[in-house]
């Protein structure tokens, strides 16, 4: 399942005193898939369903841009053009959005023209900074089909002592997508390479066979001292199709993926909470880093459970 949440997003509030003034809302008239904010402005980006909006730090609306339904086909290669046999107006399920502040523009991949990404100014998502539809399968980024989920990450790769800007993708199987469960995706034409290309061949976690058959639910990706990390659920590829949840790790610019690795999560007693639903990442409270204490306090993966109320926390030991 995809993140169907409800199309409203809540600002959380820290009052000293009490707390009566209503928190900021902001509604959508559409579901929201994904949000981003820009630390250096405070600026929040909300992928909906063919539609971004860019709020500013009150979740007030400074922008939006219209992003579907627009003609496409499934089995038809974009840009679409007149030999394409049956395209019907299809909605844009914006998934990815991605803040690449060296560039000044805001990453967006939706679920149109086979998952292709675009660059938008942060200061103004109308003005489109980067699209191309005609560079092929190799730039094709989300997903096409609605209920895969897809998370990323903004890094940087080394090229012969440049640091490229790039970004990591995590994507479940879709089946007219690319196989690749994990992606690095440059953001600027490098000799051969093209914005948006996949610039890593790693068939440890891109195979075809591999991905479909452990259904991967990515539900969150970020970066921490180096380290590159991927939350999802999967099964274990048995005929029985029940969930574990994984943290995988890898270094940052690892240029095969060589590093990568994977950790079930356990949580809850008998692992009665076995799906991961959505993740945040935040320093240890007192209370919380007690148990794992190992000398400095680390971040914390705090992973939410669905429909349980309270936060419960999981930790890879
Ligand atoms: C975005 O728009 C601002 C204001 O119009 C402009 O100054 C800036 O150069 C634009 N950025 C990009 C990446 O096009
Ligand atoms: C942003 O990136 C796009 C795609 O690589 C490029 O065409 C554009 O010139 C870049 N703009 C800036 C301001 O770096
Ligand atoms: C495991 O998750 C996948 C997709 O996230 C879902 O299709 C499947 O039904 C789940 N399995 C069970 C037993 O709930």
């Amino acid at each position: 399942m995809a993140r169907w949440t409800q199309a409203a997003l809540l600002l959380m509030c820290f009052c000293a005193g009490s707390c009566e003034d209503a928190l900021p809302e902001f509604a959508t008239e559409t579901v929201i898939n994904t949000v981003v904010q820009d630390s250096q402005t405070g600026r929040v980006y909300l992928g909906a369903v063919n539609a971004v909006y860019q709020l500013d730090s009150a979740l007030v609306q400074e922008r939006v841009t219209i992003t579907g339904p627009k003609r496409d086909s499934r089995q038809c290669t974009p840009p679409i053009s007149q030999t394409c046999a049956d395209p019907k107006l299809t909605d844009n399920v914006n998934k990815l959005l991605l803040v690449h502040e060296a560039n000044g523009s805001l990453v967006v991949c939706g679920s149109l023209f086979k998952g292709l990404c675009s660059l938008l100014n942060l200061s103004n998502i109308d003005e489109q900074v980067y699209y191309n539809d005609a560079k092929g399968e190799k730039t094709y980024v989300a997903s096409i089909e609605e209920t895969v989920s897809v998370v990323g990450v903004m890094s940087t790769f080394p090229k012969n002592g440049e640091q490229l800007s790039v970004f990591l993708v995590g994507k479940g199987y879709g089946s007219q997508d690319s196989a690749k469960l994990v992606s690095t995706r440059i953001l600027q034409d490098y000799r051969d390479w093209v914005v948006f290309e996949n610039i890593v061949e790693a068939s440890a976690v891109q195979a075809n066979p591999f991905v479909l058959k452990f259904l991967h639910n990515f539900r969150h990706a970020f970066k921490d001292d180096g380290f590159v990390y991927f939350l999802f659920s999967r099964t274990r590829g048995g005929t029985d199709n029940k969930n574990f949840t994984f943290v995988s790790r890898l270094c940052e610019g690892d240029p095969h993926y060589y590093s990568y690795t994977e950790l079930q999560l356990n949580c809850g007693p008998g692992n009665a909470y076995n799906k991961v639903r959505s993740a945040y990442v935040a320093s240890p409270g007192e209370e919380l880093a007690q148990p794992h204490r190992r000398g400095d306090a680390r971040t914390r993966l705090v992973q939410g459970q669905g429909a349980v109320p309270r936060t419960r926390s999981c930790s890879p030991c």
